[in-house]
């Protein structure tokens, strides 16, 4: 076992989610019962007992969905039978070739394997809250963050769902919450398989989970190629996690109401950052930086603030090394040089926050900021300085802010001190509370 999973207080964690699923119900549906789609996997076998052990066995009802012949219908017997939980049966088969049938017929296209391979998981999840609707129920979630990381879910299908309670867990965490609640080992070590493909999942990505929970909990893949994998299909899957766009319009919001009221009136605010990682100077000496001060900052803000980020970034890297560093950026100082970027941001129209996060580098920001903040129109924008230096504050910022972000309502900025910028959260948090326009 790795030091990661050593670290893995099962007991605490399963307790947790027990309470954190009673608040759930108490807030949104006291009396409710708890839905959960069984698949005799090990997911929605250890939401289904956390649901019991939160809310009772008689308020906790399983939904058996089989596409025709399920070979591994066993395992979902095996689970309900295990926590006394009442269950349906119901065959999707039906559903799911109607609607392909129905579907093919119309497209000229014909239909995608994908999209056949997703359909069942979707007629799974309208199923699910079919049953729930009837008997006031709401309905589980059972995604981990192994499979959200990667993206290994069907949107709308799985992925949906009313509350999660182990979105947060690795596999191999969700297995030791399975171990903890005593279920059946059959249930809690079954070989993954999504039952959507002939393929385990493990097949299916191309990298074992004991692979990705080690990335995820530690950043740590031996493999650049099974990385490079892992990367791309989670940069590639980010949208399925979040919010569903909406276009902002800003039109007054005068009724009472709570969340989307206060979304809709929510200032629309992006981070624009800079951040060298490599040697720098710190309290009295050379010190090799993995990660940039500003960027330690631009976490907390983005935390903060749940702002858009746009990193600007050079195609000619900086010297690792300070003294050399120092002397090329001080010739692109002196020489007012724009430095070419890899990827410019093309418009800022729709935010009314921008925030500007940048170490200061001879009494300004970096050239590179320049070069990326000419090319955008302020006017009307709210800009917040923020900046991270070993001694000169904001320095001379705000006079290069006035030049080049024209007709902008330039605001009070914070100014970091490098050294304690990986412990500034608070002073982060404080700031956006009292500084940042809501
Ligand atoms: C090329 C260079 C020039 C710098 N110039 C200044 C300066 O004029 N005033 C100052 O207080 N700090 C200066 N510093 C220190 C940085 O502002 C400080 O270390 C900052 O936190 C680095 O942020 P980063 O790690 O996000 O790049 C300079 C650092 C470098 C590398």
């Amino acid at each position: 076992m790795e030091q990661f999973e050593k670290n893995f207080d099962a007991a605490k964690e399963t307790q947790n989610v027990i309470e954190w699923i009673r608040d759930f119900f108490h807030e949104n549906g006291k009396g409710c019962n708890a839905v959960v789609a069984i698949s005799g996997g090990k997911d929605s076998s250890v939401v289904a007992a956390l649901c019991v052990e939160a809310l009772g066995k008689e308020r906790v009802h399983g939904v058996l969905l089989p596409n025709g012949e399920q070979a591994d219908i066993y395992a979902s017997e095996l689970l309900v039978k295990h926590l006394g939980i009442g269950y349906s049966v119901i065959n999707i088969k039906g559903a799911v070739d109607a609607l392909l049938e129905g579907i093919k017929s119309q497209l000229p296209c014909g239909i995608q394997t994908q999209t056949i391979t997703n359909l069942p998981a979707r007629i799974r999840m309208a199923a699910a809250y079919a049953v729930a609707q009837s008997m006031n129920g709401r309905v589980a979630n059972t995604s981990n963050l192994s499979e959200d990381w990667v993206g290994y879910a069907t949107r709308y299908g799985d992925a949906a769902g009313d509350f999660s309670p182990l979105s947060k867990f690795t596999v191999g965490e969700v297995k030791m919450i399975g171990s903890h609640l005593g279920l059946p080992d059959k249930l809690v070590n079954k070989v993954p398989i999504d039952g959507l493909t002939p393929y385990t999942d493990e097949e299916n990505l191309g990298f074992t989970y004991a692979t990705l929970d080690r990335y995820i909990r530690t950043g740590i893949c031996d493999d650049p190629e099974t990385k490079e994998n892992i990367d791309r299909k989670h940069e590639a899957n980010l949208f399925k996690l979040s919010m569903m766009p909406m276009y902002e319009y800003k039109g007054d919001v005068k009724a009472a109401g709570g969340v989307l009221k206060e979304r809709l009136e929510m200032s629309k605010t992006i981070i624009i950052y800079y951040s060298r990682r490599g040697e720098n100077y710190a309290a009295g000496e050379i010190v090799n930086l993995e990660k940039g001060n500003t960027e330690f900052v631009v976490d907390y803000l983005k935390d903060a603030t749940g702002a858009d980020v746009f990193h600007v970034d050079t195609v000619k890297d900086y010297c690792m090394e300070y003294t050399d560093c120092i002397k090329e950026s001080k010739e692109e100082f002196m020489n007012d040089e724009r430095p070419e970027l890899k990827e410019y941001l093309e418009s800022i129209d729709g935010y009314d926050n921008i925030i500007l996060a940048a170490p200061n580098w001879w009494g300004t920001y970096p050239m590179p900021m320049f070069t990326q903040l000419e090319k955008l129109d302020f006017s009307g924008k709210k800009v917040y300085p923020v900046i991270t230096h070993e001694g000169s504050g904001l320095a001379n910022t705000l006079d290069w802010l006035k030049k080049t972000c024209e007709n902008a309502d330039i605001r009070e900025g914070l100014a970091i001190h490098g050294a304690e910028a990986s412990e500034s959260k608070e002073i982060v948090e404080g700031w956006v509370e009292t500084c940042l326009e809501k």
